[in-house]
């Protein structure tokens, strides 16, 4: 596996950072997951643009143009044969001295991850995965923005550990106010009475790119569509419920602690239609041409 590291791509048993790499040591950094399908990486811009919101989020100065990101992460691609991909997009503050003052650190640590991969297995999708809703509450946005995709991830990890102690696949996390926010690596959609909701980004979330896209095709369908604030209580009566985020697609959800809930029309027929998204965005963009 080939890895790049500050503008170099070399075998990973050598890619290694240093111990004083503030990523390491504060959790002081930023990152991207992108999907790259037949050779093309989905929305990159839009995620180009999210690490660049988050690097200005935590005053850190990419020291690079969107162009040249771009070049590099199909460089990686290219490097390792890649078409269908997990991208990951590392940046951190850097190597420097002890002591949190970002200042320390003269230039940020940059390194992409490739990985093949080909999606989560049918099986999930046909089933239904298993929530729990989390004790460990989101962040509040004025303590650590759910918008910055940080580095610093304790937050969703303690509740994911909730998640694996009940035996399940992923844990909604409330904000401080007691209203539903997000997973701890997605958005959630759920249906009642024939209305799509989903929390509103006041609710202290991470706008995912895959839940703007799924927001834009509820619309483009004329279903209806709801943003606003939730409670336990308002999923628990749902109909139908479904997870999104860039490698996951649409999830369906079966169950949310003790509650059952059916794969149902709503999530099947959005399915789809991302399904056609991708391949609509694939057609449209040719891969990025190396010389
Ligand atoms: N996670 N909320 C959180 C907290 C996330 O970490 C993610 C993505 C999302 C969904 O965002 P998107 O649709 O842009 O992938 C929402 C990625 C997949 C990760 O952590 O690797």
């Amino acid at each position: 596996m080939l890895i790049y590291l500050n503008g170099q791509i070399i075998p990973s048993e050598k890619a290694v950072i240093s111990i004083f790499d503030h990523g390491f040591l504060y959790g002081d950094g930023i990152y991207e997951t992108m999907r790259s399908y037949n050779g093309v990486v989905f929305k990159i811009e839009e995620h180009i643009k999210r690490l660049q919101k988050s690097a200005s989020l935590i005053s850190l100065s990419l020291p690079f143009s969107e162009e040249i990101l771009k070049r590099d992460i199909y460089e990686t691609l290219h490097a390792n044969s890649l078409l269908n991909a997990y991208i990951r997009i590392t940046i951190s503050r850097g190597k420097g001295d002890i002591g949190i003052d970002p200042e320390l650190c003269k230039k940020p640590t940059i390194v992409i991850i490739t990985k093949e991969f080909n999606g989560y297995p049918e099986r999930l999708y046909k089933e239904g995965i298993k929530l729990i809703i989390a004790k460990t509450r989101r962040n509040h946005k004025n303590a650590l923005n759910p918008q910055i995709k940080s580095l610093n991830f304790l937050n969703n990890i303690l509740a994911k550990i909730e998640a694996k102690k009940e035996g399940a696949y992923e844990a909604l996390m409330l904000n401080v106010y007691g209203k539903i926010a997000e997973g701890t690596i997605s958005n959630v959609f759920f249906i009642k009475d024939n209305t799509i909701m989903t929390p509103s980004t006041k609710c202290g979330i991470l706008n995912g790119i895959t839940r703007q896209t799924v927001i834009e095709m509820i619309k483009k369908e004329n279903l209806n569509l709801k943003l606003g604030f939730y409670t336990k209580e308002d999923i628990y009566s749902a109909d139908e419920v479904f997870i999104t985020n860039t490698t996951m697609e649409i999830m369906p959800v079966s169950m949310i602690d003790k509650k059952k809930y059916k794969v149902g029309k709503y999530t099947n027929k959005l399915r789809k239609l991302y399904k056609k998204e991708v391949e609509l965005y694939i057609d449209q963009h040719t891969t990025y041409n190396i010389n």
